[in-house]
């Protein structure tokens, strides 16, 4: 990979495309900072340098075409500001003289980040004429947003373009790919997936790459209620996909053919409301009473799915066991979190993704017990489907 690292970029303009879209709580303040946390060492190293570093990211979903103050990255700029020990010069907009002027006139080490790039529409188009304008900000460019990586958006894609020998990967991509080419190229067995989630629709891309390696498939999260359906089970009210049960059904089908154990829970918490102060009870995941809903998987599955998971040598966890938002139906997915730590200590490679498992495991406390915590959602997903991300793709080419 050509990345960052045996360059010096004293002086240069260096535009680097991060991905800064971190949660926020009800207060305004930045959840969960991990995204912003994993592009220090880039900036750093690029601050020490003495580059002038211009930092593109964006936040949410903006659909207006314009300034959203929900969506502003002005609170993620003064996060910057306390962590670099520096003020960040923060822009309001992205194109025009202002912005140019200010980029040029950055000392060395200095760091400015432009405001939400999707305020611009043709962001998300991969606008050429816009991703020209964008690019005339630096003399390099540097794509260090693993998370936006399946994105093929002017800043994480088009750009490289006209930047045809000035293009790197930031160390966190390089990190990244690293890390998800041990896990998919050189993983020892047994490898146990632990997949959760509320949808199957969103995991059947994965599901089907990963009967390719794994020894096991454990299922959890809401998802587990189309296979139980898809058996002819009652699922009661719990969430379930009726036009993913041929798929559901398919999966099994296939584990059932590779040899692969595929896990259901066999026990599950429901509730009679999706709320904190709803009453509960603990049935057989295949019967689940009418009017009651799938919160949590129930300590049989726990114990089993513990097992499996400290009897193996490679782990991928991607999506939560139960709705573990809400404290009393958390304890399936702390439970995995804290089996997936007691194994990577025994010497297991273990890689962790998506946003909310990623949160569930900081929340456990077993963060740094884990080998690898990726940045990416739906890029980690992607990219283990074997897919050839667009933000990859245009920095090798
Ligand atoms: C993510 O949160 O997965 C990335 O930042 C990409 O965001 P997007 O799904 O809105 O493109």
């Amino acid at each position: 990979m050509k990345t960052i690292k045996d360059i010096n970029f004293k002086g240069k303009r260096v535009l680097v495309r991060v991905d800064f879209n971190v949660p926020f709580d009800k207060q305004g303040n930045i959840s969960d900072d991990t995204r912003i946390m994993e592009a220090m060492p880039t900036i750093n190293k690029l601050v020490s340098d003495g580059a002038k570093v211009i930092l593109m990211a964006h936040l949410g979903r903006p659909k207006k075409g314009g300034f959203e103050a929900e969506f502003t990255l002005k609170p993620v700029a003064e996060y910057l500001s306390k962590i670099l020990k520096q003020e960040v010069v923060f822009t309001q907009s992205l194109l025009g003289e202002e912005v140019t002027l200010l980029a040029n006139n950055l000392k060395e080490g200095q760091v400015m980040l432009l405001e939400n790039i999707r305020f611009y529409p043709q962001e998300t188009k991969g606008d050429e004429a816009f991703a020209k304008q964008l690019s005339l900000l630096g003399d390099a460019y540097v794509n260090d947003a693993f998370g936006a990586a399946h994105r093929e958006h002017a800043s994480t894609a088009t750009i490289a373009k006209f930047f045809p020998r000035d293009k790197y990967f930031g160390l966190l991509m390089e990190n990244e790919v690293s890390n998800l080419n041990k896990l998919m190229n050189k993983y020892e067995k047994p490898f146990t997936a632990v997949i959760g989630g509320s949808k199957i629709s969103s995991k059947i891309g994965i599901l089907e790459s990963l009967l390719n390696i794994v020894d096991n498939l454990v299922i959890g999260g809401g998802m587990r209620y189309t296979f139980y359906k898809a058996l002819g089970h009652n699922v009661g009210n719990s969430i379930c996909e009726d036009d993913k049960i041929s798929e559901a059904k398919s999966l099994m089908q296939k584990a059932k053919e590779k040899g692969i154990k595929l896990y259901l829970p066999e026990d599950s918490i429901v509730a009679d409301d999706f709320s904190e102060n709803a009453n509960t009870q603990y049935v057989p995941s295949m019967d689940i009473p009418e009017g009651w809903e799938g919160m949590d998987i129930g300590e049989k599955s726990v114990k089993t799915y513990c097992e499996v998971v400290l009897g193996s040598k490679t782990i991928l966890w991607n999506g939560p066991m139960g709705v573990f938002e809400i404290k009393k139906f958390a304890e399936g997915t702390m439970q995995i979190a804290k089996a997936v730590a007691e194994a990577t200590q025994k010497g297991a490679f273990s890689a962790i993704g998506g946003g909310d498992s990623v949160s569930a495991i900081k929340e456990s406390g077993y963060a740094d017990k884990v080998s690898y915590i990726s940045t990416g959602g739906g890029a980690m997903l992607e990219f283990l489907e074997g897919k050839r991300l667009p933000g990859i793709k245009a920095i090798e080419e």
